[in-house]
């Protein structure tokens, strides 16, 4: 039955709004791109500033139909394109992985100064970081992209971790989405000592950016 909802609101999303669920798919892709950009030029600003790249690698994603059909199901949202712009945050994601701890929030401070980015809700899972041990910055943040005729303001999710906190979260979900695994309460155990042991590398590798002054 529920496969069944789930198949039919998901024709409708393709079918009968096929037009304004791909223009708005095309916003998102926009606003993904401008906060990209952004990264990227206070990338280059700050490696002429300190001699060297606080961002290691920006990965951007739009949210697949299937992954928004999901989630407006899950929280009982109604399944069309307006529903999709008023209530999911995280259809644009960017994520920027930074060297160190610092430059996370050096990038995250110069980019929410900018005067059209517009700060939505901000969660410290390093200064707080998840039960699992899970750790990054995410800021939901509004920005505006310019169209032929009219100004929209989109909302995009941003993930800014360390390299450390990067490899801990990619082979975490490595781990746990893993088909016909049971994942055991030592595993967990396990996987949270080792994001103690990459939070302790990333204070260790802070204290050397400190000794070269950096
Ligand atoms: P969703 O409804 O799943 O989007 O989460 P939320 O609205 O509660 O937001 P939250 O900021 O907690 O998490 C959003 C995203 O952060 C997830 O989609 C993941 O990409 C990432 N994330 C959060 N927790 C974990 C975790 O424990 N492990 C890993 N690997 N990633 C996580
Ligand atoms: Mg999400």
């Amino acid at each position: 039955m529920k496969e069944k909802v789930l198949k039919e609101n998901f024709d409708t999303i393709f079918e009968e709004n096929i037009q304004p669920y791909n223009e708005l798919m095309a916003y998102y892709k926009c606003a993904m791109m401008e906060v990209e950009t952004k990264f990227r030029v206070l990338n280059e600003e700050f490696s002429l500033q300190y001699d060297r790249n606080p961002i290691s690698a920006i990965k951007t994603r739009l949210k697949t139909a299937k992954s928004i059909v999901e989630k407006l199901h899950r929280y009982n949202f109604p399944v069309n394109p307006e529903s999709v712009e008023e209530n999911l945050n995280d259809v644009a994601g960017v994520r920027v992985v930074c060297s160190f701890e610092k430059d996370v929030y050096l990038l995250a401070e110069a980019l929410l100064s900018q005067d059209d980015v517009e700060l939505i809700s901000k969660k410290d899972y390093i200064k707080n970081p998840k039960d699992n041990g899970y750790r990054s910055l995410h800021l939901i943040v509004a920005v505006p992209i310019y169209l032929v005729n009219e100004k929209r303001t989109m909302r995009v999710e941003i993930q800014l971790r360390t390299i450390s906190m990067d490899s801990w979260a990619t082979l975490e979900h490595q781990l746990r989405y893993k088909k016909n695994f049971d994942f055991s309460e030592e595993m967990a155990e396990e996987l949270y000592i080792c994001s103690k042991l990459s939070a302790e590398l990333d204070h260790k590798m802070d204290k050397l950016r400190k000794m070269l002054n950096v």
